[in-house]
């Protein structure tokens, strides 16, 4: 079943746990995501970037999702994944995606709230939900500063006047994390996270988690991130499950040999993830 970003986020925000919001660019990752919700009885949000719409287009994926959402009573949201731009965002609506992400982050903080409350009235309008982010997710160095880290990750009480005067759904904010592998260890700023959730006392996403251990999830969790962007580890799993299957048999030429596997893996680090976040048995909870 089909719902708002709003209403499942709200329910993760209310009972305490954190949504997988995993990226799909293909029917196999698709399935598989489903496949680890439904197994675990869990919500999950499926979000799409402009580089997956560029890959398979944006009718395919629309479909496909619509298609696993009618074979199923698992709540699944439909999301757009850092929209840049106003076009996708309408076409988006107008294929019936269930949320957006308007990503202004890269622009000086005024112009982010208008660009991104202009998109909050219209999407809202047909009752689309939105999340917008506020500070940069360029991972950390040990040795950076306060000043640099003021500058770079999400500051409190920007992020209050940014929710206030925009009326998004729920904020991406950089506390440490970075898209993509990590090259060092990844250091999170626990403390800002918790002044922010408490300041704001509404859902919170975490992009960029890939590569965090599971107590770091945990901890994330815990201080009251709801929705976690997960890609890099699915693109690594779907690979491995790939190699393996050339491993196993080097002359191996049906696609569907190759794939399956790399469906499997998918959906075994989904399995995990979705236990780390606390969505478990959380679709059949009111
Ligand atoms: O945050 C970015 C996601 O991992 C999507 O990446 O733009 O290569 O599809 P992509
Ligand atoms: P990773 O690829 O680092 O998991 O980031 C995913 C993400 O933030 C998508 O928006
Ligand atoms: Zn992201």
């Amino acid at each position: 079943m089909l719902v708002s970003g709003k209403q499942m986020l709200e329910h993760a925000h209310k009972h305490g746990y954190a949504v997988g919001a995993f990226n799909i660019n293909n029917m196999e990752i698709l399935q598989a995501l489903v496949a680890a919700a439904e197994e675990e009885r869990s919500p999950v949000l499926l979000q799409v970037s402009e580089g997956a719409i560029k890959y398979a287009g944006m009718d395919y994926l629309s479909a496909m999702v619509k298609v696993a959402a009618s074979k199923t009573d698992i709540p699944i949201c439909l999301h757009l994944d850092h929209g840049t731009t106003y076009e996708t965002i309408m076409q988006c609506m107008t294929h019936g995606w269930t949320s957006v992400m308007y990503d202004g982050s890269h622009h000086p903080l005024e112009t982010n709230i208008a660009e991104t409350a202009h998109i909050v009235k219209v999407a809202h309008a047909s009752g689309i939900s939105v999340e917008a982010e506020l500070g940069r997710l360029s991972g950390t160095e040990d040795n950076i500063s306060v000043a640099e880290k003021d500058s770079i990750y999400t500051n409190p009480q920007e992020a209050e006047k940014f929710v206030r005067e925009t009326g998004i759904d729920s904020l991406a904010i950089a506390i440490g994390t970075a898209h993509g592998k990590y090259k060092g260890e990844p250091k999170l700023d626990y403390e800002r996270l918790d002044t922010i959730k408490k300041m704001l006392n509404m859902p919170i996403v975490l992009h960029g988690a890939s590569g965090l251990t599971e107590e770091q999830l945990k901890k994330c969790v815990s201080l009251g991130v709801n929705k976690i962007n997960i890609d890099t580890d699915f693109r690594q799993a779907f690979t491995d499950g790939i190699h393996s299957a050339f491993d196993a048999d080097p002359d191996v030429f049906d696609p569907r040999k190759i794939l399956s596997p790399a469906r499997e893996a998918v959906k075994q680090v989904a399995i995990k993830k979705i236990r780390m976040f606390g969505s478990s048995g959380m679709a059949d909870v009111k």
